[in-house]
């Protein structure tokens, strides 16, 4: 079975984004935890951009040992040399080089020609190439390109060494049978050259990031770069979490495998909502707090029967704390208000009440009060309040 590799690009990407920047010491702590997540390669940063940046992405380069780690560099050779610099003490270094190939972005944005364009992006690879041992060329706005010079900017970047192929689809323009059929159209020009990879790179503004990388990976791109809780520029990245949780709930059907342990998800999920303070919507597909919570009388019926019957993956499969609440004739009300905060919810002493006596009609049936159980308890009183007045903290510590 194949594996898809992913590229996380939380501490580039992601990180560019308003209300994301991270230090040094911040990234550290993310790329320590995307490690131990079990991504193939993190892309720690554009050391071009600040000498801030370069020392972040060298300190991630030192430390990370058991994935790669990739700078990016504009298709100029002062940004490649930044990066290089940057990545000297990585064991498995990527130089990740970009140059945009839609039409717009060369008259309007570059102000430069098809013909320099294909200049830089072979000189800049074959540079870069002699100077690091793997190097991924990006196509920017691939998905608005012209198809012929997409590829004939791909087949420039490949003959100068690059061996991963990155098609973005970077303003989100793209849909799935479309962004599938370029990867077929570029599979069928390029041939499938052994060592090289395809790659996809989707942003969230027609909200298909998710849909798009795995249309990809279906027609045959073998690397995903995406963030962590789908942060990213505008309306984000395709979420890594979604993407992961995708192809192995429907391994069946994708026939891939991933790198990623599933069960460290929801811990990197909420450390990077720690990190940031910025909180993770509800509604969030995978690691939203209302994920796995059943509200519905009849869907917490089926669940407490067989969770099967309303959930396609355990919360346990991807870190939710699957603690259980013990609730007895003497215990409860104090467990009850701090599991209540550790899921991110403060309550009144009125709804608290609320809460506990509906939780011990619950334990008098079902022996347990699961969190899931809790979520649709809590919820369900606190509507009573109305929704501008609830309080969800906001920054409540990750339970793993
Ligand atoms: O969205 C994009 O095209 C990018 C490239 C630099 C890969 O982020
Ligand atoms: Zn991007």
């Amino acid at each position: 079975m194949d594996t898809v590799q992913f590229f996380d690009t939380t501490l580039r990407d992601g990180e560019q984004s308003p209300g994301f920047s991270m230090n040094v010491e911040e990234k550290l702590r993310l790329a320590r935890q995307l490690e131990q997540l079990g991504v193939d390669i993190i892309e720690a940063g554009f050391p071009i951009a600040s000498r801030g940046d370069l020392e972040a992405v060298r300190a991630v380069a030192r430390e990370i040992r058991s994935c790669g780690v990739a700078a990016l560099a504009r298709a100029k050779r002062e940004d490649v040399d930044a990066a290089l610099e940057a990545l000297e003490p990585a064991p498995q270094p990527r130089l990740h080089v970009f140059l945009a190939t839609s039409d717009l972005h060369l008259r309007y944005k570059l102000r430069t020609t098809r013909e320099q364009a294909l200049e830089a992006i072979r000189s800049m690879v074959r540079y870069g190439r002699q100077r690091c041992p793997e190097v991924e060329f990006s196509a920017e706005d691939a998905s608005r390109s012209d198809v012929d010079f997409l590829c004939e900017a791909l087949a420039a970047a490949a003959d100068a060494g690059a061996t991963i192929l990155n098609i973005p689809d970077t303003v989100g323009y793209a849909v799935p049978e479309e962004y599938a059929n370029l990867f077929y159209r570029v599979r069928e020009r390029l041939g499938d050259a052994p060592g090289v990879t395809l790659s996809a790179h989707c942003h969230n503004d027609l909200g298909q990031a998710v849909a798009n990388s795995l249309a990809a990976v279906r027609a045959g791109a073998r690397q995903v770069e995406c963030t962590i809780n789908g942060i990213g520029e505008r309306a984000g990245n395709a979420s890594l979490e979604e993407i992961a949780v995708a192809l192995a709930v429907r391994q069946a059907s994708f026939g891939v495998r991933t790198n990623v342990r599933l069960e460290k998800i929801y811990g990197t999920s909420r450390l990077l909502s720690a990190i940031t303070g910025v909180p993770v919507p509800p509604n969030k597909a995978v690691v939203g707090a209302n994920a796995f919570a059943h509200e519905a009388g009849i869907h917490q019926d089926g669940i407490i029967k067989n969770p099967l019957t309303y959930e396609i993956i355990s919360p346990e499969a991807v870190g939710v704390p699957s603690r259980q609440l013990v609730l007895g004739k003497h215990s409860g009300r104090n467990a009850l208000q701090l599991r209540l905060r550790e899921l991110g919810y403060e309550t009144t002493k009125e709804e608290l009440a609320e809460c506990y006596r509906q939780a011990m009609a619950l334990a008098d049936q079902t022996k347990q009060v699961r969190d899931r159980d809790l979520l649709a308890i809590v919820h369900q009183v606190l509507r009573r309040r109305g929704a501008a007045a609830a309080t969800l903290v906001q920054d409540a510590p990750a339970a793993t």
